[in-house]
């Protein structure tokens, strides 16, 4: 089986499925999963129907974005909820090893260069009574141009290539991140995410701004003060403080919010 030749880990990305084309690399994982070991890994060279957080749509073209997913199984039920901010955290620091630059997480797990949008993170649970199997889908905006933004009318995306000026690989780019989710995902498996907590809220815009948050219909504008051991947004609006634990929560000042 091929290997991505910078694989520092036990598990994440042993098992690897490498493919040209995919409908989408979460779907491929969990068609399959009955099939495949804990910590294998499927990545495409671009995805027909990419999905991501809320019901929307995430836009591929082949060679700019790198779309991968990892199969977790067994984790335990704790972990979770918080298992975009894991990522998100994973992320950033495989990035940052890789390529340098400072990469910031909007909660939940929005990866930020530049305070535009470099990667994408979708948790997806798959539960029956036989089968434990989580998806962590993750893509990477590598090689995006300018140009290329404008004409997917992305005006808050950025790429590792627009703010580095280099062209990563897509292998160096996945294994990077796998090497970092391992340690971090044993870490949280043994003390959960509180051991965590601090490197995620250093990284996270959100605190001390002020915060729209929206889904499920609902809009609420507040101030966000701290990320929860739960991994919740904790905000306050007049005198009430309250834990956010879904949806959107645009930062002002950040990304076409003001
Ligand atoms: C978001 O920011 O809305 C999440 C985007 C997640 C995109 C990745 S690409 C790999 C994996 N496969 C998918 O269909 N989605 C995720």
């Amino acid at each position: 089986m091929e290997q991505l030749s910078q694989l520092g880990t036990h598990s994440l990305g042993r098992a690897l499925i490498r493919l040209e084309e995919v409908d989408s690399t979460n779907d491929y994982l969990k068609e399959h999963a009955a099939e495949l070991p804990h910590g294998a890994v499927c990545m495409a060279r671009s995805q027909t129907d990419g999905r991501g957080r809320l019901g929307k749509r995430w836009e591929d073209r082949p060679g700019l974005t790198l779309p991968f997913s990892v199969l977790l199984r067994d984790l335990p039920r704790n972990l979770l909820p918080v298992l975009p901010l894991v990522t998100g955290l994973a992320v950033c620091r495989g990035l940052e090893k890789l390529c340098g630059g400072d990469f910031r997480l909007k909660w939940s797990n929005d990866v930020l260069l530049e305070s535009k949008k470099v990667c994408g993170i979708l948790c997806e649970n798959r539960s029956s009574r036989f089968l434990d199997s989580t998806v962590v889908g993750i893509g990477v905006n590598v090689a995006h141009t300018a140009a290329d933004f404008a004409e997917l009318n992305l005006v808050y995306a950025t790429s590792l290539h627009l703010v580095t000026g280099k062209l990563h690989e897509s292998a160096a780019v996945c294994a990077s991140i796998l090497n970092q989710m391992e340690p971090l995902l044993e870490i949280c498996v043994q003390t959960g995410f509180a051991s965590i907590r601090d490197a995620y809220k250093e990284r996270c815009v959100n605190i001390g701004r002020e915060v729209l948050v929206t889904g499920g219909g609902a809009r609420r504008r507040g101030m966000c003060l701290d990320v929860g051991e739960d991994g919740s947004l904790i905000c306050q609006t007049g005198e009430e403080v309250y834990p956010v634990f879904s949806g959107e929560a645009s930062v002002r000042g950040i990304m076409g919010y003001f």
